[in-house]
C-alpha cells in the first residue's frame, strides 16, 4: 500500500558539522512536516540491523563503524509522494553525482559519510519508521 511518509536520518557527519537546522529547514521548505523526530546514536549493532540488506557488499563494515561514530537525527516525514520526493530532494548517493541544490550535493562530504539517509520505497520506508519510533513517539 502506497503510504504519505518516509523515513530519514541526518547523519553524524552532517549532525557533527552542525548543519542539521538547514538541512531541516530545506526538507520543510519542500513541503514535508516532520511527525516524528529524536536525536539518537546508533551502537554498531543496530547501525548492522539497520542496513542489514548491504551485508554482503564490501562497504558495509565501514558503514556501520561510520553510522555508529556519533549523534544522528532520525525522523518521519509526511508529504504526498513522499519517498519519491525526498529522494529527489537528497540526490544521488554519491554526492559526486548529486544534482546541484541537493541536500547531498550540498552539504555530503563522501559517498560514505553523505549528510541524509532516505527511504527507497513505501514498504522501507514503514520498516524504518517503525525500528525507530513506536506509535507513541510519533504523530498518528
Ligand atoms: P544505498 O542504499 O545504495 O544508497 P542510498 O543511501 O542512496 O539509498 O547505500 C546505503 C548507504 O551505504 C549510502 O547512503 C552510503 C553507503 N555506501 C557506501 O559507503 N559506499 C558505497 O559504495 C555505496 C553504494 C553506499
Amino acid at each position: 500500500m502506497a503510504t504519505n511518509r518516509t523515513f530519514t536520518m541526518i547523519k553524524p557527519d552532517a549532525f557533527g558539522a552542525g548543519n542539521s537546522g538547514a538541512i531541516l529547514k530545506m526538507i520543510e521548505d519542500a513541503g514535508f512536516k516532520v511527525v516524528a523526530m529524536k536525536a539518537t546514536k546508533l551502537t554498531p549493532e543496530l547501525a548492522g540491523k539497520f542496513y542489514e540488506v548491504h551485508k554482503e557488499r564490501p562497504f558495509y563494515a565501514d558503514l556501520c563503524a561510520y553510522m555508529s561514530s556519533g549523534p544522528i537525527f532520525a525522523a518521519i516525514l509526511e508529504k504526498d509522494n513522499a519517498v519519491e520526493d525526498f529522494r529527489k530532494l537528497i540526490g544521488a548517493t554519491n554526492p559526486a553525482d548529486a544534482a546541484e541544490g541537493t541536500i547531498r550535493k550540498i552539504f555530503a562530504k563522501s559517498i560514505e559519510a553523505n549528510a541524509v539517509h532516505g527511504s527507497d520505497s513505501d514498504e522501507n520506508a514503514t520498516i524504518e519508521g517503525n525500528f525507530f519510533f513506536n506509535q507513541a513517539e510519533r504523530v498518528l
